[in-house]
């Protein structure tokens, strides 16, 4: 795993083909999607009110609707936003998304009965986002092509955070490398290690119970 954050959202940046022309469709955006932020910000939070798993964090004990926590939120959304405008791959942006992973994978003490916000709705509202943010440049610039190329450079640059966001999750198994085998003992009959061995042997399994695409019943 790489903990240098700038060199990681480098890296990552390089392997998704994010270039400067990307980052000036980004910017030059800015004006059209702040002018709509209050709109993309609500349909944000009418979404998570829709559904029980992400409304939860937005209720009362009693079970309404939370409106003070609605609008800090919302408050706190349209500054992502703002943020991804500016953005730029510097050593501050990486601080700011893992302290926001962070934010929603550890719940404060205030919020700890809640527990946190699934990991897999960070990934949802990102789809999301990207969406909305089509939508909007489709309907605000008048040449679709520059829409559609703006909307890929946004998709770029959401799927560049989502992976610093989930950093505070930390979603990936921390399995470090190993050296390479020796030539001679990477044989084609190698006895399989670890979980390929798990799933050789159910495989092996369903075949001698005759089910020859080794599927389980
Ligand atoms: C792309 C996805 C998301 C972004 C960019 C985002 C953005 C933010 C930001 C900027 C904050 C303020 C962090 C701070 O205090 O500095 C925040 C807090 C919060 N967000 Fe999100 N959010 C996302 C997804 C979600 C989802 C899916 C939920 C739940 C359904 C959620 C619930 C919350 C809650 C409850 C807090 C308050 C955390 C606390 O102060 O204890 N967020 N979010």
């Amino acid at each position: 795993m790489i903990f240098d954050w700038p060199t990681r959202m480098q890296q990552m940046a390089d392997f998704m083909g994010f270039s400067e022309e990307d980052l000036e469709l980004v910017r030059a955006s800015g004006p059209i999607l702040l002018d709509r932020a209050d709109e993309l910000t609500s349909a944000v939070y009418d979404h998570f009110l829709q559904f029980p798993q992400t409304a939860r964090f937005f209720l009362t004990l009693e079970g309404e609707i939370d409106q003070t926590r609605l609008d800090r939120r919302k408050h706190s959304l349209a500054r992502w936003l703002r943020h991804s405008i500016d953005f730029q791959l510097d050593e501050q942006f990486p601080v700011f998304l893992l302290a926001m992973g962070v934010v929603h994978s550890n719940p404060s003490l205030e919020r700890g009965y809640l527990g946190s916000v699934p990991a897999r709705f960070m990934i949802g509202t990102m789809s999301f986002a990207q969406t909305a943010f089509a939508n909007i440049l489709l309907e605000e610039m008048s040449d679709p092509v520059q829409a559609l190329r703006t909307s890929s450079a946004w998709n770029k640059l959401l799927m560049l955070q989502l992976d610093v966001l989930l950093a505070g999750y930390v979603t990936e198994t921390p399995t470090p490398a190993t050296e390479p085998p020796a030539p001679d003992v990477d044989e084609p009959d190698a006895e399989p290690q670890g979980m390929r061995r798990v799933l050789t042997n159910i495989l092996d399994g369903n075949r001698a119970n005759g089910n020859a695409d080794g599927h389980s019943e």
